[in-house]
């Protein structure tokens, strides 16, 4: 039976005062259900007020969108992944593609950023995806795969087994362009194989999530491709209601 994960990434929206507006609508539209666990991933500075409303919801859990990876330091700005965890972080997204093509994150940064959230006890959530015209030359699943191999690249192919991966194709993100199934079938295909010669098949159970323009109307078809282990949302996780009856799909 899948258990799966709905992943909502804010990126820069909602403060903390919409926050909790959001949370008290989004809690009474969403009664606690045990087949499936539900993430949000607001701004660092709203992260904490998020984290104190699902504290006694153990469906419900909170993630940071980005880190750094140096545990402390002179790095003005940025945020480690201790004082993300300490903040009631239990998440953290790796890689994300606006991290990559918006900030200039390398595939190296992304390896030093797995094994911080290691260190600080979060689950990563390792963010893949080709760009449009990586799709158009064929190179969609050597690059994913690339950067897979370069984001678990220090950490020991055991631990890999307790991180998330989450196919993001950038074509697809915020562009109401999304992967059909099969797209995302062949990609979290790929990216299984990869898991398991990794880490000798124990880590081809690791969930794969899907993002990219997803919605209320198409989330169900891409949950029900065996490899989809959940859905990673941006806009149609922003407004509470609309973002409860999506997790409930
Ligand atoms: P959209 O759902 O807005 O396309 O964003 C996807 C995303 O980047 C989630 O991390």
């Amino acid at each position: 039976m899948k258990h799966p994960i709905f992943a909502g990434n804010w990126k820069l929206n909602h403060a903390p005062a919409d926050a909790e507006q959001f949370m008290k609508v989004f809690l009474a539209h969403y009664p606690r259900r045990q087949d499936r666990t539900v993430l949000f991933f607001p701004p660092a500075l709203t992260l904490p007020t998020v984290a104190a409303l699902v504290n006694d919801r153990s469906d419900l859990a909170v993630g940071v969108q980005n880190i750094h990876w140096e545990d402390h330091g002179a790095f003005t700005g940025e945020n480690s992944a201790a004082i993300a965890h300490g903040a009631g972080a239990r998440y953290a997204l790796i890689g994300h593609s606006e991290r990559r093509h918006v900030f200039g994150e390398t595939e190296e940064q992304t390896g030093l950023k797995v094994a911080a959230a290691l260190r600080a006890g979060l689950t990563s959530i390792i963010c893949v995806g080709e760009t449009l015209e990586q799709r158009e030359r064929g190179d969609t699943v050597r690059v994913v795969v690339r950067q897979l191999r370069a984001a678990v690249s220090r950490i020991q192919p055991s631990q890999i087994i307790g991180s998330l991966l989450a196919y993001e194709p950038v074509w697809a993100i915020g562009t109401g362009r999304t992967a059909t199934p099969e797209d995302a079938d062949a990609v979290h295909t790929a990216l299984r194989a990869e898991l398991g010669a990794l880490t000798g098949d124990q880590g081809r159970a690791v969930p794969i999530l899907y993002g990219g323009s997803v919605n209320r109307i198409n989330a169900a078809s891409l949950l029900a491709v065996p490899d989809v282990g959940g859905l990673l949302v941006g806009g149609a996780s922003l407004e509470p209601e609309g973002w409860a009856t999506l997790a409930r799909t």
